[in-house]
């Protein structure tokens, strides 16, 4: 196989940044192919948590490439900020860090807009954004008047390219009372921030492509989850890029004949930060219960994150779509104590069985449940699936049925090492 793409199939903080930080020591590469800074991505390496936002988390790997691929939209201050971070504990070899010049850059008028755009929802719910700026910079680049990382470095360009994106949103500023960013400003600034990366900065899918030719070994590093796909989740209240497996290709610049798997990761139970529906959703004792004990406030803006009951259905529906090889099962510890578990594994509409997927009823479906025993022992030390309390294991293998997918990775506590591994995710 030579890529592997690992990709969250809920609503996103699966933890997808443990599992590339694990499978990082049999890869060359790692590839961000989507989203920006309104991924944060949590690695636990001997006790120290460390978490990304833009940067791929084969970072803490010294043999690791890194590449930020051209589906990424890039917020320099943030870049910057994480490589400061990151060189604290020990000066950051440029060769270890490949960024796109095509991927696109999130610019002050960006997160403007995202914070009038919520604003200014009066009367319908907003989405939750977490206001980085990501949905007005990848309507910049769908619309064409979007600034590239390469663009950054021939200020000229910049600047035309910049006045011409200002003069399309300054109505929409000027009428909210917004200023307008100062296009020399920006420039300057901007270009002062870059000369940090500039050395990091190329043809990435090249450089991938060169690297596939020499036999290397990639992992492909999605951001957000299946169900907050502009395709595929639950529009409106979705991210603004695909975030399926199927864009690491574009992403990237791969061909799907490139991709030989699919590693799909779902935590045990469901979680969502920001608005939108979430049919298992538990506003209640359990659901506070799962937030304690699995920690569940938001890696990127520390905001509560909603808990609820895994979701079969969305689960079937997110692997499909995905094309997922296997899954990881992630924050299984966090089960422990809770007897019975429910498993969400159909739906009604109006008193009756949902018919299809119904991602466009999603508000208005029950869920229906069956429950399963629980397990009371801690799990967190446990590292062969052998070992785990026969509750824990059928649950487990409940989920997979359900799924439609097999288990390869288990994770059991946050740690790196706090991982079973049931079956090799590259296959073979
Ligand atoms: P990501 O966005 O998919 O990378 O996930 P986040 O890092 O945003 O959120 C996952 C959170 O759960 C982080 O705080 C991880 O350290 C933590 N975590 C990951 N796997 C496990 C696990 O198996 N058990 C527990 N208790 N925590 C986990
Ligand atoms: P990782 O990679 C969880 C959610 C936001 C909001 C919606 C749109 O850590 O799993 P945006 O800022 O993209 O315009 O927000 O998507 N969201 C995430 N939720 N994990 C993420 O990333 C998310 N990235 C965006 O909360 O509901
Ligand atoms: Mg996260």
């Amino acid at each position: 196989m030579t890529a592997l793409a690992v990709v969250g199939a809920q609503w996103g903080d699966e933890g997808k940044g443990k599992v590339v930080d694990l499978l990082a020591d049999r890869a060359d590469l790692v590839v961000r192919f989507q989203g920006g800074n309104n991924a944060g991505h949590t690695l636990v390496v001997a006790g120290r948590r460390t978490v990304f936002h833009l940067i791929p988390s084969g970072i803490l790997r010294p043999e690791v490439l890194c590449v930020m691929g051209q589906g990424m939209v890039i917020d320099p201050r943030v870049l910057v900020e994480e490589l400061d971070r990151l060189d604290a504990s020990g000066p950051l070899d440029n060769a270890r860090l490949a960024i796109s010049d095509s991927a696109h850059v999130i610019l002050p008028h960006h997160l403007i807009l995202d914070r009038l755009r919520e604003e200014s929802r009066s009367g319908s719910v907003p989405v939750g954004s977490t206001l980085r700026g990501i949905g007005p910079a990848y309507e910049d680049k769908v619309g064409r008047r979007g600034v590239r990382v390469g663009d950054i470095f021939r200020p000229e360009q910049f600047a035309r390219i910049l006045s011409a994106t200002l003069n399309h949103w300054r109505p929409l500023l000027e009428g909210r009372g917004a200023e307008v960013p100062d296009v020399s400003s920006v420039v300057e600034e901007t270009g002062r921030l870059a000369a940090r990366f500039e050395p990091c900065v190329t043809d990435t899918a090249g450089l991938i492509h060169e690297r596939l030719e020499q036999g290397a070994r990639v992992l492909l590093e999605g951001a957000q989850g299946a169900l907050l796909d502009v395709d595929h989740g639950t529009y409106p209240f979705v991210t603004s890029s695909n975030t399926v497996s199927g864009a690491a290709c574009a992403g990237a610049g791969l061909g799907p004949r490139h991709v030989g798997g699919v590693l799909a990761v779902v935590k045990a139970y469901t979680t969502r930060v920001g608005e939108g529906p979430f049919p298992t959703e538990l506003p209640d004792a359990v659901g506070e219960r799962l937030r304690d004990a699995g920690r569940e406030f938001g890696s990127t803006t520390g905001r509560p994150r909603r808990c609820g009951w895994f979701d079969a259905v969305a689960a079937r529906r997110m692997t499909s779509v995905n094309g997922a090889t296997s899954m990881a099962v992630t924050k299984l510890d966090v089960l422990t104590g809770i007897d019975p578990i429910r498993v969400c594994v159909g739906y009604e509409i109006g008193g009756g069985p949902a018919r299809g997927f119904p991602m466009r009823d999603m508000d208005r479906v029950t869920p229906v449940y069956r429950e399963f025993a629980g397990w009371n022992e801690p799990l967190g030390d446990i590292r062969r699936e052998r070992d785990l309390p026969p509750a824990a294991r059928a649950y487990v293998d409940v989920l997979s049925e359900l799924a439609g997918c097999p288990v390869s990775l288990l994770s059991v506590g946050p740690g790196r090492e706090q991982t079973i591994q049931v079956a090799d995710p590259f296959g073979g």
